[in-house]
């Protein structure tokens, strides 16, 4: 009789502790949770069921796959670039490393740019300008609860909006969703006017991105995050080209760092006369988005 030849299967309990261990050693700070997500997603479980999974043997092909990511992991590979997806607004959007993984504060400018929406009226037949769009993460939730608008997305990053593509026809809004190449607003035609525009441009100071966390220095584009001097630089060219193109009675959404409202309340004044300018902080009570509406008309 041959021999049986066993052959070992490590239970999913190691697989745990080897990458817990293992990212924990590397100085992840959340090297547990980090384990627990790509082990739950490497074996197509969802990640609450772990626990009563302790002692089933893993697949050998799931194991592979669960060892290749914890060591991206441990190079300090954003966990979103990894398992290729983002949630945003409850919508798992494509990400990758042409693109910045959305954040949640984002969604206060989605939440904001809504209720400008609702103000506005037109039963959200609305055209509407997402400038620096990355993802499409906001023109793709303006589109869905939006089901009458229509939004112009532009990036500079022929990367990102190959991601943001994806994003588009994965949510079904393709057909209302125009991508556009281009830095900032140059490619527009210069008679078309928007009624809301919204702009989540980079506004990092550029003497702050080697202190970033490691994840997002070494992965996240820097076209994303690179704001220029004082990391306004951007936003403050965006901002010179936004009279001509929001119309009387529309406002303007932007997302901006920490400390920078003072700066934007100052910059626009003399440019732009608005009836209403407002800012909304985010949880750790940063203002985080501005709020300005033009004067005139609604619908002007
Ligand atoms: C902070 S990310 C925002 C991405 C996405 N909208 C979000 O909220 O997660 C900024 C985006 O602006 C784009 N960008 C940077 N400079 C630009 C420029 N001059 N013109 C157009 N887009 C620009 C970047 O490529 C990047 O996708």
């Amino acid at each position: 009789m041959p021999a049986s030849t066993q052959v070992h299967r490590n239970t999913v309990r190691d697989l745990l502790s080897w990458a817990h261990a293992y990212l924990r050693d590397r100085g992840l700070p959340e090297s547990l949770a980090d384990a627990q997500v790509l082990l739950a997603r490497a074996l197509g479980i969802e990640r609450w069921r772990l626990p009563w999974s302790g002692e089933i043997a893993a697949e050998a092909a799931g194991e592979a796959q669960f060892r290749d990511w914890v060591v991206r992991r441990g190079r300090f590979e954003p966990l979103h670039y990894i398992q290729g997806f983002r949630e945003f607004w409850s919508h798992d959007f494509q990400v990758t490393p042409e693109v910045l993984i959305p954040r949640p504060e984002t969604e206060i400018l989605v939440e904001e740019a809504l209720r400008c929406a609702r103000l506005l009226g037109r039963e959200g037949n609305l055209n509407i300008l997402d400038v620096g769009t990355g993802s499409a993460n906001i023109a793709v939730i303006l589109a869905g609860e939006l089901p009458r608008a229509k939004i112009v997305a532009i990036d500079c990053s022929p990367g990102a909006l190959r991601v943001a593509a994806v994003n588009c026809r994965d949510h079904g809004v393709a057909q209302r969703v125009f991508l556009l190449c281009s830095d900032l607003l140059l490619a527009l035609r210069p008679e078309v006017r928007f009624p809301l525009i919204v702009a989540n441009l980079p506004y990092i100071d550029r003497a702050g991105l080697d202190i970033l966390p490691l994840d997002v220095r070494n992965y996240e584009p820097r076209v994303a995050l690179d704001g220029g001097q004082g990391g306004t630089r951007i936003l403050d060219s965006f901002i010179t080209v936004v009279p001509a193109l929001l119309e009387e009675g529309g406002f303007l959404l932007l997302e901006i760092g920490a400390g920078q409202s003072e700066w934007l309340r100052t910059r626009t004044e003399p440019i732009l006369e608005f009836r209403e300018v407002r800012f909304v902080r985010d949880l750790s009570g940063v203002e985080r988005v501005y709020v300005a509406r033009r004067e005139g008309p609604a619908g002007g």
